[in-house]
């Protein structure tokens, strides 16, 4: 399968490394970023690559059978619909998009180009494939400990990029909790209410950081996410989920703790590389695998992406609200109701 690769930033260059290196049934055959200096530098060393500066070009390129996107956030819808509309698979990173409307325009090309057929387009919701989230999954589902009731999601980064706002922290950095909660429940979100504390941190750059989304799901669960973006300590993830009988949590893979002059101290990664590394070799490998087999990938749909944005869409509209919780749009509610999203349904 020869893929190419659009933007080659922190997440395209390590994809473009993990693709060469560790994903096997692929080529790396072009990247495209308009630095075209850095697509450049992304593919030194792999034979034949080619860099673009123009993503059109190495969508409609015939020697790319597929296309990993990796672009800046805000370009991932229309990338995706220029890939349904040449008919070329295509892995888009999260989020699928900032609007409903756009998910729904994704998600509606898509089913008119697919069908019933072998879905063309998945989204990069890597901790489906995290060794540690895929356990406690199994787990959870197996029933043993009873009906789960809540799940903890925890989000704790060192600091936000530049340009980060109220909104796009959800849409970029919640998103993941937004997907995984209901993916560990079996059961979508319907309501969500967004809360934070009077006075943020004061490393939270100007944004509401701390913040605490509580996320209702159809199964009658309540379940927490807090996102800490600018806690600087480290890049920590955590996830908790407490059935009627016992709780299953994922404690960090792969920590050295060292103890020493009466003291015990472990290392925290720096950002989501080092802790995802496997989750994202694992999630391009059957990527891979599936389109080389001519099946459906197990990866998260495009559905699973636009429903993550209509979550993301009802947090921020409670965040605006000041903390009321807010109904998720229904799917396809987005394309005809315009701005009317999400609906607010008061404060519990
Ligand atoms: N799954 C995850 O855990 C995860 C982690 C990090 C980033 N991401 C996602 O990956 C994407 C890229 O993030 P990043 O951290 O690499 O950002 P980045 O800013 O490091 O890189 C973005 C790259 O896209 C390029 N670009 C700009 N306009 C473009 C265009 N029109 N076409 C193609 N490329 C263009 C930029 O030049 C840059 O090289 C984002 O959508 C982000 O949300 C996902």
């Amino acid at each position: 399968m020869r893929i190419g690769i659009i933007g080659t930033g922190v997440m395209g260059a390590f994809h473009v490394k993990l693709l060469h290196e560790q994903v096997s049934g692929a080529t790396v055959a072009a990247v495209a970023d308009p630095d075209l200096g850095r697509a450049t530098a992304a593919v030194a060393g792999i034979p034949g690559a080619v860099a673009f500066a123009d993503p059109r070009q190495l969508i409609e390129c015939t020697d790319v059978d597929a296309v990993l996107i990796a672009s800046p956030d805000f370009l991932h819808a229309e990338q995706t619909l220029a890939c349904i509309a040449a008919g070329k698979p295509a892995l888009c990173e999260k989020p699928l998009s900032y609007s409903v409307e756009d998910a729904e325009r994704v998600t509606a090309a898509h089913r008119e180009v697919v069908g019933d057929g072998v879905p063309l387009v998945h989204q990069g919701f890597m901790r489906r494939f995290d060794p540690g989230y895929v356990e406690q999954k199994r787990v959870v589902d197996s029933g043993v400990h009873g009906r789960p009731v809540m799940v903890h999601s925890v989000g704790r980064g060192v600091e936000t990029g530049p340009g980060a706002t109220d909104e796009s922290v959800i849409f970029n950095s919640a998103i993941h909790d937004l997907d995984v909660v209901p993916w560990l429940l079996g059961s979508p979100v319907t309501e969500v209410s967004w809360h934070a504390p009077e006075t943020p941190s004061s490393t939270g750059g100007g944004l509401r950081d701390p913040f605490f989304l509580l996320l209702r799901t159809a199964d009658g669960a309540l379940s927490t996410v807090e996102n800490s973006l600018n806690a600087r300590y480290g890049y920590d993830m955590r996830s908790e989920v407490l059935c009627e009988t016992g709780a299953v949590a994922i404690t960090e893979p792969q920590r050295i703790v060292t103890s020493s002059t009466l003291a015990a101290t472990a290392d925290l990664p720096e950002d989501f590389r080092p802790r995802f590394a496997e989750a994202y070799r694992l999630e391009l490998q059957e990527w891979v695998t599936a389109l080389n087999e001519g099946r459906a990938p197990t990866l998260a749909t495009v559905e699973d992406g636009a429903q993550a944005t209509r979550v993301a869409a009802a947090a921020v509209a409670s965040m605006r609200s000041g903390g009321a919780f807010v109904r998720v749009a229904a799917p396809g509610a987005g394309i005809n109701a315009g701005a009317g999203t999400a609906s607010v349904v008061g404060v519990r």
